[in-house]
């Protein structure tokens, strides 16, 4: 086959090396812009498995660039005045030049054709002289760009800028991030070292930072000088280094994320940077370029034609590629937001650094660096007034809001179980609640409770209106407190125009089939066209809800609940004031977020004038409507928040969406955390993160970065009402209170369980 490879980074390279090594009578040319030793860029990391593939595919370019390699374990960081150093993170570094120095040998070797300085202006020209030509030309690829619209790229152009410097300082201990403060704003550095005298150091800042610094306007050695003096407390007077001289201006960028709807045309693939890029700070463009180019030189020698190959090559890397690029998401995004994460301590600034990306969990930090991840845990436990057992993980740390003291931050998340008649909570909701009380999580919140028949969302539902649901819920209150360390929120709300509908398990949010009741809103949209239109309240409307509400915290009061949520959230009564998509109105209760507030504000007032100063009120948001810029985004919910702030809330419980039956969420793993996260670092203020939370990895790596308080649990609890408890065994911690009659099953439960560590043999 007649290959020709268009650009000869590490991807063309190395796909040369792949192709000859399957058939040696290939005629492989690579052409490239640069001279053989003129390259852009320092060191480039690679992880033990990458090489571990690199090995099985090309045992001797894998052990040349072995020879090469710069190892370190340590990751450190340094910020406000300390050095925070964990360890176990395996990482290998190379110079980008050695790397090439070598593959240009090796292929070389294998009887690769190299031609240098030649620029790549015509591609289709060598898809006419050629069987196959591969495109290898890096982020900016001309070829992808004269086939635009075949392979039609989706490039976002990242928030930050930075610049790819290198300096012979020496970071040979640890990869290094620094965090530094400028009267311009915060300015970072990721610096590692990848030869016996040189270390990359990638320079970072906001664009606003950029922009005040005044980078634009200056040479690149002028800039070189301002990073010089930024870093030069970490620089022992070493110089900064570019060897970019063939980019013009000043070499500064915004990384472009690169990810391409098609990765082949004709008789021509696209590899590499130029079909899909990974953020730099998660060190996998590399390792995608080289893993890339094996998968094709192996589909082209397995498969019939090059249609077949393309096919496979394309769905196998997608697959791969879409993976790591979330990762990477994830991870240039907490850079782009870090300057949100800057008032927190060094331990748990470190810790959000470490997880930032979500590929690293808590229990596999503990795999990584037991001693660094415990001396954390002890320090959230402590900061949490833990005196005693400081060893714990962080959901088992003690909170407290005003009088309130929760034994650990699991809680049960409010969930509707209709099973009440006529609003009186029934022997369902008696064990159902006792139940999870007795499981072990340090609150339960019962499902939303209405404030009177018309504000129920269906026929059973549970309210706080008569005097019989006074006596079931104080049953049931009573028994928790005496039987259990649980403590018990009430939740209240009114269904609004989301009311008068069936039950969960029969058409949800859908009307009776008869027999349906006039429903009130902010205005007079509905929540489908299937059902009714509200009434938009009047003010008499609103003073008769409001004093509703009072009556119904007046209620909980007397039944000795512990706490108080209030439901702003999912599309019921006073979400529909909050979101624009429901609120209509044109008087001060409508239009701004502030007049959108008010009367969801009024009842929060009213209600908490006559709650006990010594118990906190929640109030749980819909922080993203998922309408984009439609609705209520999490920008505005940041906002939203600090207006319950200022009014007294203790705080937050955001949850998302519900509020419209168009809204496209995105679900996932955590989906909602990131609001949480935002809210509580952005405003100071306590929050609970729900959604799709479900093992005690995600809470404690949660509540150990920073992203909420407390931590929802819904669906978990309906499948094991003793999920604490569980946690508990899975995690080897003796310090929860199992109820006295159950001890015998305790005991069990823990040495099966450390059975098992043993057969496994991790113990
Ligand atoms: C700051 C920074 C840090 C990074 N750190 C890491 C890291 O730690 N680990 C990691 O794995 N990856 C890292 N990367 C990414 C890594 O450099 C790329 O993902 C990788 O080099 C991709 O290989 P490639 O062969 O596809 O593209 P490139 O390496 O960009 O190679 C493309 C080649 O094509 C040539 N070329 C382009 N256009 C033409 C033309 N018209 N004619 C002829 N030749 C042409 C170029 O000169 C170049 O040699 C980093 C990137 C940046 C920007
Ligand atoms: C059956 C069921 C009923 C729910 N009822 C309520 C409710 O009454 N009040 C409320 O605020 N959220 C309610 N929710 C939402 C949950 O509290 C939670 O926010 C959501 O289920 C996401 O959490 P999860 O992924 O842990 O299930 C309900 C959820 C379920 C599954």
């Amino acid at each position: 086959m007649k290959v020709a490879v268009l650009g000869g980074g590490p991807a063309g390279l190395y796909f040369a090396i792949s192709m000859k090594l399957r058939n040696a009578g290939h005629a492989i040319t690579v052409i490239e812009r640069n001279k053989p030793d003129d390259t852009f860029g320092w060191g480039v990391v690679l992880s033990d498995e990458t090489l571990t593939n690199l090995t099985a595919n090309d045992p001797v370019s894998a052990e040349w660039i072995r020879e090469n390699f710069a190892y370190w374990d340590d990751i450190a960081v340094v910020y406000k005045g300390s050095r925070t150093v964990s360890t176990g993170h395996g990482f290998c570094g190379i110079g980008r030049k050695q790397l090439l120095m070598l593959l240009q040998r090796r292929a070389r070797e294998l009887g690769v054709d190299l031609v240098f300085e030649t620029e790549v202006a015509d591609p289709a020209s060598y898809m006419r002289a050629n069987d196959l030509v591969v495109a290898a030309d890096g982020l900016n690829s001309r070829v992808r760009a004269e086939f635009e619209q075949v392979f039609k790229p989706n490039i976002d152009l990242r928030k930050c800028k930075f610049v790819w410097l290198g300096t012979q300082q020496k970071f040979d201990d640890a990869f290094t991030f620094i965090f530094e403060k400028t009267e311009h704003g915060w300015v970072w550095a990721h610096a590692y070292q990848f030869d016996d005298d040189t270390a990359t150091f990638i320079v970072e800042c906001a664009q606003e930072t950029w922009d005040k610094f005044g980078f634009a306007a200056m040479t690149r050695q002028e800039s070189i000088s301002v990073c010089e003096q930024v870093f030069a407390r970490h620089l022992g007077g070493h110089p900064l280094l570019s060897n970019a001289s063939h980019i013009r201006g000043s070499a500064w960028i915004n990384f472009p994320r690169v990810l391409c709807e098609r990765w082949s045309h004709q008789n021509l693939a696209l590899m590499g940077d130029a079909a899909a890029s990974a953020h730099f700070s998660i060190g996998s463009g590399t390792k995608l370029a080289l893993e890339s180019a094996v998968a094709l030189a192996d589909y082209l020698h397995a498969e019939p034609s090059l249609e077949a190959a393309f096919g496979k090559y394309e769905a196998a890397r997608r697959t791969e590629v879409l993976k790591l690029q979330s990762a990477a998401r994830n991870s240039l995004e907490w850079f782009e937001e870090v300057e949100r994460y800057l008032h927190l301590d060094p331990v748990q600034f470190t810790y959000a650094l470490l997880t930032r990306s979500q590929r690293i969990s808590h229990e596999n930090l503990r795999l990584r660096d037991a001693q660094w991840l415990g001396a954390a845990e002890a320090w959230f436990q402590r900061q949490a007034g833990a005196t005693e057992n400081v060893r714990r993980a962080p959901m088992f740390a003690p909170f407290r809001l005003r009088d309130l003291r929760l034994g650990n931050r699991v809680v049960v998340s409010p969930m509707a179980q209709y099973k009440a008649v006529d609003g009186c909570p029934t022997d369902w909701h008696f064990a159902h609640y006792a139940e999870r009380a007795k499981g072990g999580a340090g609150l339960i919140c019962i499902e939303m409770t209405c404030v009177s028949p018309q504000g129920r969302i269906t026929l059973g539902c549970p309210g706080f209106y008569a005097p019989e649901h006074e006596k079931a819920w104080k049953r049931l209150v009573d028994f928790v407190h005496a039987e259990t360390k649980a403590k018990i929120c009430a939740q209240i709300g009114h269904s609004g125009p989301k009311g008068s509908t069936q039950v969960g398990w029969e058409e949800s949010d859908a009307p009776l089939p008869s027999g349906n009741w006039p429903l009130i809103a902010a205005s007079d949209v509905a929540w489908s066209p299937a059902n009714q239109v509200p009434r938009p309240m009047t003010r008499a409307d609103m003073e008769v809800v409001r004093e509703q509400f009072v009556a119904a915290a007046r209620m909980a009061e007397r039944c000795g609940f512990d706490m108080l949520e209030l439901h702003c959230a999912h599309g019921y009564l006073l979400s529909s004031f909050i979101t624009p998509l429901t609120n209509r109105r044109c008087d001060e209760y409508g239009g701004s977020l502030e007049n959108r507030m008010r009367y969801p504000l009024e009842i929060f007032h009213a209600v908490r004038a006559v709650w006990s100063a010594g118990k906190p009120i929640s109030v749980r948001i819909s922080a993203n409507d998922w309408l984009a810029n439609e609705g209520v985004t999490p920008e505005e919910s940041v906002r939203i928040a600090r207006l319950l702030q200022q009014a007294g809330v203790d705080i937050c419980d955001v949850s998302a969406g519900q509020t419209s039956s168009r809204a496209k969420p995105v679900y996932g793993r955590m989906f909602q955390t990131p609001f949480s996260d935002r809210i509580r670092n952005e405003t100071g203020m306590a929050t609970m993160a729900v959604g799709n939370i479900y093992e005690p990895d995600h809470v404690n790596s949660i509540l150990m970065a920073g992203r909420a308080d407390l931590v929802c649990l819904a669906r978990p609890h309906l499948a094991d009402p003793y999920w604490t408890l569980h946690a508990a065994v899975q995690l080897a911690d003796r310090g929860v209170h199992w109820p006295a009659p159950y001890l015998a099953g305790r005991d069990q439960l823990y040495r099966l369980a450390e059975r098992s560590e043993a057969a496994a043999g991790r113990v």
